[in-house]
């Protein structure tokens, strides 16, 4: 089966913050899952290098916005490789492939009738890059600090008649729904969304005119203007993927590519995401079968608030993973925050799920067991039947169903069910005591067998979850066959196998 996937591309207007560490390593976690499952995988991500932040950021710093971009980028670059994101294709807005696209996808909507032409007089809120109507005043009936500066200004520019696919959209919500494949996952976020398609009234304005931004993709068809930067940003999904949007192109690559599941975080699923970009897709031809789903996850906040430059609380997940290692990052990332939900960042809980979970109980079972093998047996093993073969299969099934679910969390949770089964039954069976005894010797067999291969079916099931360290294990272990969930099948390991020497995994992090 083909499984796409694509994360939001952040913006190169700042540095990469633990938000965006969490998105990338999400939709990491569940690109690997596929790749596991045998899934032909084309997983997504960049940057998004347009629009006015970035050329007001590149201005203070006195440097030409494609020198600024190409610093921001090169962050995001080397900490995606860090943390082992295992993306097939790079987004980044500049490209010429994206350009060519955008400005095709344009055209066509400007020969098909979708733009017009009209005047709008009205507060423009900077920051935002957007009109504001009487429905973003406050109840002071002033616009809040969110927008920033907010001026007066008017000018011509386009737009795109959006509203004239509202019905279409609310249709397209309900038959997703109602078929089992919500337009949006998790399903709590689709009355949300749905409300906001019932109020949808206006139409997007997509051109700002050059004298104000310069710093975009011009409109093919007036050299005045750049599109807006959502409509640049949101096309960055199809450009990547291959998408020809000239009439009688090859489309078969895109087409093997599409359509792609979009993790992106719950602030960009109204109006961007959830409306702009469907209708965008409608408007360019696009079948309803071929209008992607969301995944909407949640926020890393600091202490309950949000995080943010001016808080200075921004946490640098290349400084975590300097400090704490990948393995513990990306453990906590996907371990500590349930999808849709939001979380609270902190170091302390870092440490805590790192020493307690990886260090005490996966660290403590493979290191145990490999020291027993050893010791009791040269570390070969006897093949057995097991009392943990039918626990281990159910636990695996709860893991697919969840992650299938694109529940991290909780197919991790599934995962350390069997760890800890693991080391209650090392306890129960006392290996040291019937190590003592010659009439327990097949018992003793039994024992190692059972804990080795459960070992070997949780380095699978942790593999898109912390890779390096599943790799680690699985060379311990001795086992390099190949991987597949359907390789977590009870009983693997070959009589007479021969087991590794333990080395520490997962060394306990000390604080002072
Ligand atoms: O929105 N916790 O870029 P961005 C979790 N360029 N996720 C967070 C977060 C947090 N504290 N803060 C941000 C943009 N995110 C646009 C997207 S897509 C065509 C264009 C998530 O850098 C956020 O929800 O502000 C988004 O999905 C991603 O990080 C990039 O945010
Ligand atoms: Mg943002």
């Amino acid at each position: 089966m083909k499984f796409s996937l694509t994360t939001a591309i952040d913006y190169t207007n700042g540095a990469p913050h633990i938000g965006h560490a969490y998105e990338k390593v999400l939709a990491d976690a569940i690109a690997r899952y596929h790749r596991l499952k045998g899934d032909d995988v084309f997983f997504l991500t960049g940057v998004d290098q347009h629009g006015q932040k970035v050329q007001q950021s590149a201005q203070k710093q006195g440097v030409a916005p494609s020198e600024f971009v190409a610093g921001i980028t090169a962050k995001f670059l080397a900490l995606w490789k860090t943390l082992d994101i295992s993306c097939d294709a790079w987004a980044a807005t500049v490209e010429p492939v994206h350009k060519h696209c955008v400005q095709a996808m344009l055209q066509l909507l400007w020969d098909t009738g979708h733009f017009y032409k009209s005047k709008q007089a009205g507060y423009y809120s900077v920051r935002q890059e957007q009109f504001l109507t009487d429905k973003e005043r406050g109840p002071d009936g002033e616009f809040g600090p969110e927008w920033g500066e907010v001026v007066l200004i008017e000018e011509e520019n386009y737009f795109f008649k959006l509203a004239a696919h509202r019905q279409w959209l609310l249709d397209l919500i309900d038959v997703r729904s109602a078929a089992g494949t919500p337009f949006v996952v998790p399903d709590f976020r689709v009355a949300e969304l749905r409300n906001a398609v019932e109020k949808l009234s206006g139409d997007l304005c997509i051109s700002r005119p050059k004298s104000r931004l310069e710093w975009g993709i011009e409109l093919p068809f007036d050299k005045d203007f750049v599109t807006y930067v959502w409509f640049d940003a949101l096309s960055n999904y199809v450009s990547f993927a291959g998408y020809d949007p000239t009439p009688g192109a090859d489309n078969s690559l895109f087409h093997s590519r599409w359509p792609a599941l979009h993790v992106i975080g719950k602030d960009i699923m109204v109006p961007p995401h959830g409306i702009y970009w469907p209708i965008m897709l409608k408007a360019c031809g696009f079948a309803d079968a071929d209008i992607p789903t969301l995944l909407v996850h949640g926020w890393w906040n600091i202490a309950g608030s949000k995080m943010s430059k001016s808080e200075g609380n921004i946490v640098d997940p290349a400084v975590l993973a300097e400090t704490f290692g990948v393995a513990a990052t990306r453990y906590y990332l996907l371990s500590d925050i349930a999808t849709g939900r939001d979380s609270d960042f902190s170091e302390e809980r870092l440490i805590l799920r790192y020493n307690t979970d990886l260090a005490n109980s996966l660290g403590n079972l493979l290191n145990r067991t490999l020291s027993m093998a050893k010791r009791y047996r040269s570390g070969i093993l006897k093949k057995s039947d097991s009392p943990l073969a039918a626990f281990v299969a159910e636990k695996c099934a709860a893991y697919s169903r969840r992650m299938d679910a694109f529940e991290v969390h909780a197919a991790i949770e599934s995962t350390w069910e069997i760890i800890v089964r693991c080391n209650a039954y090392v306890e129960e069976s006392a290996p040291w005591k019937l190590a003592k005894d010659p009439a327990s010797a097949e018992k003793l067999d039994e024992v190692l067998y059972s804990l080795a291969e459960a070992l070997r079916v949780v380095s699978i099931l942790i593999t898109p979850i912390i890779p390096e360290s599943a790799a680690a294990i699985r060379s311990q272990l001795q086992w390099d066959g190949p991987l597949s969930i359907a390789r977590c099948e009870w009983g693997l390991l070959a009589d007479g196998h021969q087991l590794g020497d333990p080395v520490p995994v997962f060394p306990r992090i000390e604080r002072e």
